[in-house]
């Protein structure tokens, strides 16, 4: 591994930001820490950076404890969420600033600068200012001023905060294609779920300055092992009266079910697929999501939300329908239970 944090600990007064974090990174993987405002995940980057020291635990790079090490010498880049770039400096003169900081020479800058603006896609704005540039385009020229000194990691701090939905989207994945061409080392912050499973190689969720689940973006996702992962991810929602539910029975040890919109099917009474499993229904509203049409709907007094594509026919408010539930997450303080539809299993179908 590249890049170990062995039992942080960080107070600031008596709030505890960082508890007990641990966790590894391997040369060449970009990990994802997701988690919630105030989570601490700024403060584990600043901690890795050197710009905030630990009260105890080790921050670990390539085999050698940096715990001393001043910024400067941690061979860390850093690209913050509100671009940072100076602002009466040109594009090239951003993307140089570290390079002239080390007093390298002007021939070597040239080069670097340059290949960094062919890796970035910023040919052409080399002499403009940052009120020039769009907010991808300031957030490529962070990028690119972050690597030019060749970290050997690369730390970035919600880096699309500030860009609206498009491009955001598709900066996310311009930057994951350029960080595994330049094959760096990489820790990426976001609250966005979307974002991290999109881009993350491993995903770390964390909450209350604590480590709730540590995965890759498909385990993360299906497999939700603490009852703050299952709420966290996906269109989470909680459910007590669970037992209402066709297919699933009171368990006393959880008192609380997660449900999530793919976990549902609704259809019009005249085309159920499972009729012993489905249950009636009643639609309380109908969202209009571009892409697809969200149901919501009471299920013996259990308000569910579902998702219907738009190729389907139409479903309106008020109408009567069948609902049928695959599975939900069971939660209770401490654990997580998958439970399937106990009906469904007689009716012989196939589980997806
Ligand atoms: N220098 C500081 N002094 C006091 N409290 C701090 C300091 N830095 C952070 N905190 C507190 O520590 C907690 C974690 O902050 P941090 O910035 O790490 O959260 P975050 O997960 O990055 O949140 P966000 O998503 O909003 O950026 C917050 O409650 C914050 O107020
Ligand atoms: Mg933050």
């Amino acid at each position: 591994m590249y890049v170990e944090l062995r039992g942080i600990n960080k107070k600031f007064g008596s709030f505890k930001a960082s508890d007990d974090i641990s966790f590894s990174i391997d040369k060449g993987k970009l990990v994802g820490l997701l988690g919630p405002s105030g989570s601490g995940k700024t403060t584990i980057l600043r901690m890795i950076a050197g710009l905030e020291p630990p009260d105890s635990g080790d921050v670990i790079v390539d085999g050698v404890r940096v715990n001393d090490a001043p910024p400067g010498e941690r061979g860390v880049g850093f690209v913050f969420q509100n671009y940072a770039l100076f602002r009466y400096m040109t594009v090239f003169d951003n993307i140089a600033f570290g390079l002239n900081v080390q007093k390298r020479d002007k021939k070597h800058i040239k080069e670097r600068v340059q290949e960094l603006i062919e890796l970035t896609g910023l040919s052409g704005m080399e002499k403009r200012r940052p009120h020039q540039l769009s907010g991808g385009q300031k957030q490529r020229v962070a990028f690119a001023r972050a690597l030019a000194p060749n970290p050997r990691l690369l730390l970035l701090d919600e880096p699309f905060a500030a860009i609206d939905a498009k491009v955001r989207k598709e900066l996310r994945a311009w930057l994951k294609n350029t960080i595994s061409k330049v094959g760096i080392t990489s820790v990426f912050v976001t609250h966005d779920q979307d974002e991290a499973i999109e881009v993350a190689d491993e995903i770390i969720i964390i909450n209350n300055g604590r480590i709730e689940q540590k995965g890759s973006p498909s385990e993360i996702y299906k497999s939700p092992t603490t009852p703050f992962a299952a709420r966290f991810i996906g269109q989470s929602f909680a459910v007590s009266n669970y037992d209402a539910l066709r297919g699933f029975e009171k368990d006393d040890n959880f008192p609380e079910a997660i449900l999530r919109p793919e976990f549902i099917t609704v259809s019009k009474l005249n085309a159920l697929l499972y009729p012993n499993s489905t249950q009636d229904g009643v639609v309380e509203n109908v969202f209009f999501r571009g892409n697809l049409s969200e149901l919501r709907v009471d299920v013996a007094g259990v308000k569910i939300s579902a998702y219907r594509s738009l190729e389907d026919d139409e479903i309106y408010v008020g109408e009567k329908v069948g609902a049928l539930i695959y599975q939900l997450f069971l939660v209770n303080d401490r654990e997580v239970k998958l439970i399937r539809n106990s009906l469904l299993r007689d009716e012989n179908s196939v589980f997806i």
